[in-house]
């Protein structure tokens, strides 16, 4: 059996079918820039020849030269590819010319982008005189992932009787988080959702606006009603004293 004759290294970049027939075949190129350290020191450049889904040569910019998959690979990178220096200076360019030089601007394009959350305050559980209260602090919609939410109770941090979730990513780039805070409700007392991520300038406080309590809801409406009936009481006193005046003045 005779082998076919070797790739032209710059001839088989693109997809090409190479008969006519109801299936045909098909030769490609795959390039891979893989890492994972920010300052893109671990990228590694790879590149693959394929003919019908079956490797034939895959070079590694670690490895530093051309592997052969089969005969016919290996053939090539024997008599061709890694024997020629230009070719491969070429190629172990690739890690910083292809990869490190579209990775920059692909970074440049994603880091130090922010989107500020959503934040919302609500009450799990209301809370009475002999029962703690439960409010939740939503977190929703920012990017990137890292964030603190933390509790004030009139101006002062709280670190017990707090629960956080995990930052939760929601699949489109973006997380959420949520925190609990348990308290003992109190006349009078401010409790704040505290919330620092990149995309502030500051820490961001939101202030939580309790369900009012019953026993200060009747205080409240008792007030009300007192208010109500003095009013009523002054204008029942004025009309009499107008109606008196009137009738003394003989109108
Ligand atoms: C590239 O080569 C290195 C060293 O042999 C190896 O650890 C790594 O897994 C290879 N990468 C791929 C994607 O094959
Ligand atoms: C992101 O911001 C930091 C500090 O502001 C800066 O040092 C870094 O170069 C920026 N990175 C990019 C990719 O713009």
């Amino acid at each position: 059996m005779s082998l076919p004759g070797l790739l032209s290294f710059h001839h088989v970049l693109m997809l090409s079918v190479l008969t006519g027939a109801a299936d045909g075949y098909y030769n490609y190129r795959w390039t891979q820039c893989i890492y994972s350290s920010p300052d893109l020191s671990d990228m590694v450049f790879i590149e693959g020849f394929y003919f019908n889904k079956y490797p034939l040569v895959k070079f590694n910019s670690t490895v530093g030269k051309f592997v052969g998959f089969t005969e016919f690979g290996v053939r090539n990178c024997r008599v061709l590819w890694n024997k020629d220096p230009n070719i491969l200076q070429q190629e172990k360019a690739q890690v910083d010319v292809f990869c490190r030089h579209n990775a920059e601007i692909t970074e440049a394009a994603v880091y130090n982008k922010t989107v500020q959350p959503k934040v919302k305050l609500s009450s799990v559980t209301p809370g009475d005189k002999t029962h703690p209260a439960l409010v939740m602090c939503s977190v929703y919609d920012f990017y990137p992932e890292s964030i603190k939410v933390s509790w004030l109770q009139d101006g002062v941090v709280v670190t017990s009787d707090v629960t956080n979730t995990e930052e939760l990513p929601n699949g489109n780039w973006l997380y959420q988080i949520h925190s609990e805070l348990e308290y003992t409700p109190k006349l009078g007392q401010k409790i704040s959702c505290v919330v620092e991520h990149a995309s502030f300038s500051k820490p961001m406080i939101y202030d939580w606006d309790p369900p009012v309590p019953e026993f200060e809801f009747n205080i409240q409406l008792l007030f009300t009603i007192e208010t109500a009936g003095l009013v009523l009481g002054i204008l029942i006193a004025a009309a009499g004293f107008i109606y008196y005046k009137m009738k003394s003045a003989g109108l």
